[in-house]
């Protein structure tokens, strides 16, 4: 099996994914990894919206995996088999805000304890680190927000959404005054920077 990440966005995958997925005859993915990597899809080559995520095991050996972003960022690289890297949703974030990564801490709350999120945000931001988190649609920015006053009153907050995509909106603010995400893919970055 290979696991190809394409991208977090449109136009962001690399020519290995692309020659990968040119060459596939059986595909599986997200709807919007499958969207991403239309483009470059093989006529008569299978392509299958996945259903049930536990299951993704047992597909056979030619089977290629679209994983959205980066396959090892919150994605499904833990499925084994050959990992193709790609442009994750944290290298398009700190690119727009000119940020070394050499500086960045990841938190994931896609799915997680939002709580134990922002618990973590702010004692990684208290190390001088600048936290990358990966949201999903019920994080609260405003709660993240709320504890960063108490602890780190100076940082500053970026809520980064629909990275690579049209709609694409960076906004930065304080944890005095945050940003509030508009849509439902976002990022946020918070730290001293
Ligand atoms: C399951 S994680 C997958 C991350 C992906 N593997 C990556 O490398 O970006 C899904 C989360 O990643 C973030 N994300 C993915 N693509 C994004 C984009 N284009 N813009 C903003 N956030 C994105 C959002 O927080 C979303 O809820």
């Amino acid at each position: 099996m290979k696991i190809v990440g394409v991208g977090c966005g449109p136009g962001l995958l690399t020519e290995e994914v692309i020659a990968t997925i040119a060459a596939a005859r059986l595909i599986y993915g997200s709807g919007r990894a499958i969207d991403l990597a239309a483009a470059h899809i093989p006529a008569g080559c299978a392509v299958h919206e996945i259903t049930d995520y536990a299951r993704l095991r047992e597909l056979p050996a030619h089977a290629v995996v679209l994983s959205t972003g980066d396959p090892m960022l919150a994605g499904l690289g833990f499925l084994g088999g050959e990992v193709i890297p790609g442009i994750s949703s944290m290298q398009v974030a700190f690119a727009r805000l000119a940020l070394s990564l050499t500086r960045a801490v990841v938190v994931n709350a896609h799915g997680k304890d939002h709580d134990a999120a922002v618990a973590e945000t702010a004692a990684e931001i208290g190390r001088g680190r600048v936290v990358f988190l990966i949201a999903d649609p019920a994080f609260a920015v405003t709660a993240l927000a709320a504890a960063l006053r108490e602890t780190s009153p100076h940082c500053r907050i970026a809520v980064c959404e629909h990275l690579g995509y049209p709609g694409e909106r960076v906004a930065v603010g304080t944890a005095a005054d945050p940003p509030v995400p508009v849509g439902d893919l976002f990022v946020v970055v918070a730290g001293g920077f």
